[in-house]
């Protein structure tokens, strides 16, 4: 993990719905090695330039025609989420806008594109970004693990880095539905809710590994 480079990623990304251009044919071979380095057997990320096709919503893809597919074996929801947002991260870092999408996008025609074996876990539009994101709503701290200001204050920079690097991670309807359960040896992503919940505390736990390691700790991504 390039931890300072997906760390930038982290406070800069936003959800992108309006995009100048697709990426440079440069950048899309480095986000395909990126796709093929994170896929695995439990999950797949595929690139598409939209020539076969778009399942992406049109309202969420003004200006660009590329996609990416992420699928994963059925019970893989967490490590989609986690692997899925790597890949979001790397996009951030090549300056190639993104935008987690499950909702607005044809689920049918998106899981045709999968390859046998894997079920859809969402697409999302890839462009140069030309919009600019909404403020978004952000539970606070506090909220977010049961500690108060205080305890916060008393963490180890490395915890208190790990949470503030989760609290904007993206989630499905900026539900944010997870708790961060702080310990000596890390913290942990705790699931609140259905729908979603898991994958999205995947993508908290990515982000929650490379706030801690930002300030040299080395965690594990639990998600409980
Ligand atoms: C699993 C998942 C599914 C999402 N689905 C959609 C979607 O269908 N349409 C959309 O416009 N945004 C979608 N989003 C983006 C969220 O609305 C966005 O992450 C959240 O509002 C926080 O904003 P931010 O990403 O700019 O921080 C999704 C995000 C996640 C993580």
């Amino acid at each position: 993990m390039d931890e300072g480079r997906w760390a930038k990623a982290v406070l800069s990304r936003r959800s992108h719905r309006a995009f100048a251009s697709e990426p440079s044919p440069e950048t899309l071979s480095a986000l395909e090695k990126t796709a093929k380095a994170l896929s695995g057997n439990e999950i797949t990320i595929e690139i598409f330039d939209g020539s076969g096709g778009n399942p992406v919503s049109a309202g969420i893809r003004k200006g660009t025609n590329c996609f990416a597919v992420i699928g994963r074996r059925s019970d893989a929801a967490a490590v989609a989420g986690y692997a899925g947002e790597a890949f979001i991260l790397e996009c951030e870092a090549q300056g190639v806008g993104t935008c987690w999408a499950w909702a607005s996008c044809d689920r049918s025609a998106a899981q045709k594109l999968l390859k046998s074996g894997y079920k859809l876990d969402c697409v999302t539009p890839l462009g140069i970004p030309n919009d600019a994101p909404p403020e978004r709503r952000l539970k606070p701290l506090t909220q977010l693990t049961g500690l108060s200001e205080s305890e916060i204050a008393a963490l180890f920079p490395w915890q208190k880095s790990a949470l503030e690097y989760a609290q904007i991670a993206p989630s499905a309807m900026n539900k944010q539905p997870w708790r961060f359960v702080v310990s000596e040896e890390g913290v942990a992503a705790k699931r609140q809710g259905l729908m979603f919940a898991l994958h999205d505390c995947g993508i908290a736990a990515l982000h929650l590994e490379i706030g801690a390691r930002v300030m040299g700790k080395v965690i594990k991504p639990i998600v409980l």
